[in-house]
């Protein structure tokens, strides 16, 4: 069931890309980010987003996000705000809208040192303590979202910015092993989906990229007293700055040091502050090329599978409020007028898209074989129809199916598709 749903969802995730192709000035965020051969683009959204009209019209917009984390409902102080007693009712207020308008979920987060429940922070643990309060936290909140999360930051922030580990209650009781103990636990409790470890400042500063390194080892070859541990990905918050972001080229090196044990990546909670307000034309031009070199060195690794924002309008920015000084981050405004950096991206995707044409083969049904490698794609005057599997990389299994056809217009292709 679990399977079929997160199938039905992504074909509908393609149908809806595949539509806004076909609508002049229609191709939004995630639209893009497909034909571009990516899984999504997304967003973070909290329930307290629910009653803003304007707000909704770009969220539930399929073409413009097809990808959602829950900015804090799904933490441990709301999940499980008293030992044992377990509360969804705020999470699943987010999974239902999502799944309800056809885009996905990514799931956020289990183990981690912030926004813990008095409780974690203020008992006297035990190996053996610590250890139940782990697996009863990890259990039952990723058993309820069975089959709904294509990802779970199943550790958060396990690093110091000089690479070591961070002295959390976690640490300090299980030492190390509290990370593939984690992961061994969320792989019993959902075997769908994806489990990541999550970080922030891995995309500038080498020593703690190093140290999240060490993490996915540790994971892929645990102690002794750890089984069944598995790590699928990695994700780069990507919490940036304007003017201090690195170049495509260091941020997808970057990438590729962690693609090369194997695992994913994804960037799962990018904003671009600026440090000095308010921001300046200049500034913003300075914003639009610093978001363009980190969604561009998504586009250039294989294995990074989507991008997610903390938010999309400087409306509901947590950076002003965290970080006094800094802000207008988001790729919106407050009143939800789109930017430059908007419009850049935009314009990467667009171009990445229409750049390069489609392998189109296969007319049948079953597991005929996937098409069009780089995503939903054509270029001149090629048409093609088939089972397009491989336009989202490792989300379909053998019953689902996505039937498409396109045909180029130019450079930018038009498509229409279907679900079958
Ligand atoms: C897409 O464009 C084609 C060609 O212009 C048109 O025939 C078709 O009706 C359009 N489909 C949608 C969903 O707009
Ligand atoms: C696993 O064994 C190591 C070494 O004895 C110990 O330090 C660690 O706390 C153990 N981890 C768990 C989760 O029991
Ligand atoms: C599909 O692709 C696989 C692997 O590339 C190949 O072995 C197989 O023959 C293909 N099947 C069809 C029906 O083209």
């Amino acid at each position: 069931m679990a399977r079929i749903l997160h199938g039905l969802i992504l074909a509908a995730g393609f149908v809806g890309g595949a539509a806004a192709q076909n609508q002049t000035g229609g191709q939004g965020l995630h639209a893009l980010m497909v034909a571009a051969g990516k899984l999504y683009f997304g967003t973070a959204m909290e329930t307290n987003n629910f009653n803003d009209m304007a707000y909704q019209a770009i969220s539930s917009n399929r073409n413009e996000f097809g990808m959602f984390t829950p900015e804090n409902s799904q933490k441990w102080e709301v999940t499980e705000p008293t030992q044992n007693q377990f509360s969804f009712t705020q999470a699943d207020q987010v999974a239902m809208k999502v799944k309800s308008n056809g885009q996905l979920l990514r799931c956020h987060t289990l183990t981690w040192h912030s926004q813990l429940p008095g409780f974690v922070t203020t008992t006297t643990w035990t190996r053996a303590t610590l250890t139940a309060a782990l697996t009863a936290h990890i259990t039952n909140v990723m058993k309820h979202y069975a089959g709904f999360c294509y990802a779970w930051d199943v550790v958060n922030e396990a690093l110091n910015e000089d690479g070591s580990f961070r002295q959390s209650v976690f640490f300090k009781t299980l030492g190390p092993s509290y990370i593939p103990l984690s992961f061994s636990l969320a792989a019993a409790a959902d075997p769908t989906a994806k489990l990541y470890y999550n970080d922030f400042n891995l995309e500038t500063t080498a020593a703690k990229a190093d140290g999240a390194l060490k993490i996915v080892q540790l994971i892929q070859s645990p102690p002794q007293n750890i089984t069944g541990a598995r790590i699928d990905g990695v994700g780069f918050q990507a919490h940036l700055n304007v003017g201090q972001t690195p170049t495509r080229a260091q941020l997808a090196a970057t990438l590729r040091r962690f693609t090369a044990l194997g695992v994913e990546v994804a960037y799962t909670e990018l904003d671009i502050a600026h440090t000095k307000l308010p921001a300046s034309e200049a500034d913003n031009q300075k914003q639009a090329a610093d978001y363009v070199a980190t969604v561009g060195s998504c586009l250039d690794v294989k294995e990074c599978v989507g991008i997610t924002v903390w938010q999309f309008s400087d409306k509901y920015s947590w950076v002003p409020g965290t970080f006094p000084g800094k802000g207008e981050a988001c790729l919106y405004t407050e009143g939800f007028e789109k930017k430059v950096a908007y419009e850049a991206v935009v314009g990467l995707l667009r171009s990445t898209a229409g750049g390069s044409a489609g392998v189109g083969a296969g007319t049948g049904t079953g597991r005929g074989n996937a098409t069009a490698t780089g995503g939903l794609r054509g270029t001149g005057t090629a048409s093609t129809s088939g089972v397009t599997e491989a336009a989202v990389p490792g989300a379909f299994s053998g019953a689902q199916r996505v039937r498409g056809a396109w045909m180029g217009l130019g450079v930018l292709p038009l498509a229409v598709g279907w679900v079958m």
